[in-house]
């Protein structure tokens, strides 16, 4: 079953069979709490994760992506939660902007 582990989360992971679920909708499920300002719409980037080992493991990305990484929003270890699914072990962080007030990180 693939496992998602947030670093600076203080390695909390998670296993899951949702292979055709967003990662945000996943975490969101898990009762993680990560920040998506524009619903999941691929708009905000706020969702973003930074992908630390098995980026090959998560799906194509999506137009919205691809126009984001052209714009230099996305660099090339980074992913939008709302807009990608799952094939295999991650290990992700939250980047610094999308850290929530209410949330508790650690350092890695
Ligand atoms: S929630 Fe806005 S881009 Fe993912």
């Amino acid at each position: 079953m693939p496992e998602i582990t947030i670093s600076n989360l203080f390695q909390k992971s998670l296993k899951t069979n949702e292979k055709d679920k967003p990662i945000l909708k996943i975490l969101h499920e898990n009762s993680i709490d990560w920040m998506h300002a524009c619903g999941g719409k691929g708009r905000c980037t706020t969702c973003k994760m930074i992908v630390e080992e098995g980026i090959k493991n998560i799906s194509l990305e999506s137009d919205f992506e691809t126009k984001l990484r052209k714009l230099g929003a996305l660099k090339s270890n980074e992913r939008l939660a709302c807009q990608c699914t799952l094939q295999g072990d991650i290990r992700v962080a939250v980047p610094e902007k999308s850290k929530l007030p209410h949330m508790q990180y650690s350092d890695d």
